[in-house]
């Protein structure tokens, strides 16, 4: 087998919504890959799809060398899936919600019993594996979610936003759990995510998505190179000059890329620090007036302002709605 993942022009319509268009991607066994695009940009419906959850209109989509339509059975044997909205029953204990899962894999009893004891240390809940899930706080739902999905050895774990909404701490607690899974289990990983240091911090390879399209795929630090050396941000006191002063860097050559976002121009370009004086003379001499310069490295979100021509975080619902959503949904 060549790969854990493969498809071929995969695509997803939901009446007049394509919501994954012509996607064909190839994650190879043991890799972290990372699915990263703002909200409604197709995320969790290429994983479904993956994981069989639903039907592709079109196009071809492999999972551990199983077709996701002729072989959906086989697909569902060898993955684990972390949906984005929590799917635990909270009125059972953590331990009763993982030996349900267990059952439905068809693992017997006593295999159910050791394996339970092993994720469950693994995400570090054994001492409160008996209590009532509703009791838990929102990590510890995840982390047994995490467990749950990993009871029947998949080779491939699929994770839809595994860190939505968790505070800083229990995110990088989080972190450290699908690493170890990916470097000591050998898991393939596909997780998806709108957090940029999320896909960074985990991902070996991520692909940028929108619109239900890949606009970028590769590593990390090559996403990022490919920009240029470093991200010049200049705060323009009249955004209608904007466009004015974008043009006359184009015409001078003095930038790579130049995007803008609000009253903000970005611009990459090699030894940062000393074309700030001719980009700021640039200006001047237009009558342009600059409120502050910024130098910094490029992020993954200028990756995705260079690719989508603006910021991953203007589309974004506030994480206060979202984990409303969550919160309200898993009380229904
Ligand atoms: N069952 C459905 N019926 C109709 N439209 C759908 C359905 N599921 C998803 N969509 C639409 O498809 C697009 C992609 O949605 P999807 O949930 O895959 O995005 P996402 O990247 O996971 O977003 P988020 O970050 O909010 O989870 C959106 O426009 C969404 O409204
Ligand atoms: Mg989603």
């Amino acid at each position: 087998m060549l790969y854990a993942i493969e498809t071929e022009g995969i695509t997803k319509k939901f009446d007049e919504i394509t919501a994954v268009n012509n996607v064909s991607i190839s994650v190879e066994p043991g890799e972290l890959f990372g699915l990263l695009g703002p909200n409604g940009a197709g995320k969790t419906t290429l994983i479904s799809m993956l994981s069989t959850m639903i039907e592709p209109s079109g196009g071809r989509a492999r999972v551990w060398d199983f077709d996701v339509i002729k072989d959906a059975s086989s697909v569902r044997q060898n993955i684990g899936v972390v949906f984005q909205d929590t799917t635990l029953d909270d009125r059972l204990t953590g331990r009763e919600n993982l030996d349900l899962h267990g059952r439905l894999y068809g693992l017997d009893g006593k295999t159910r019993k050791k394996r339970i004891n092993e994720v469950l240390s693994l995400v570090e809940l054994s001492e409160r594996a008996d209590a009532i899930v509703r009791t838990y706080s929102g990590g510890m739902m995840r982390r047994l979610e995490i467990a749950r999905g990993l009871m029947h050895h998949p080779h491939v774990l699929f994770l839809d936003e595994p860190t939505l909404g968790l505070d800083p701490q229990t995110r990088n607690h989080i972190w450290e759990y699908i690493k170890i899974l990916n470097k000591e289990e050998g898991v393939t990983i596909v997780l998806t995510t709108h957090y940029m240091e999320e896909a960074d911090h985990l991902c070996g390879r991520i692909a940028i998505i929108d619109h239900g399209e890949i606009v970028a795929l590769d590593t990390p630090t090559a996403l990022k190179s490919a920009l240029g050396g470093d991200v010049i941000i200049l705060e323009i006191e009249k955004p209608d000059e904007i466009a004015r002063l974008c043009d006359i860097y184009s015409r001078n050559g003095c930038a790579n890329i130049i995007s803008k976002k609000g009253n903000e121009v970005f611009i990459t370009v090699e030894n940062g620090e000393h074309q700030i004086p001719h980009i700021l003379n640039l200006a001047s001499s237009a009558g342009i007036s600059i409120l502050s310069v910024n130098l910094r490295k490029p992020t993954l979100d200028d990756v995705f302002l260079h690719h989508t021509g603006r910021a991953i975080r203007d589309k974004e619902v506030s994480e206060v709605e979202r984990v409303g959503y969550i919160i309200r949904s898993r009380r229904k």
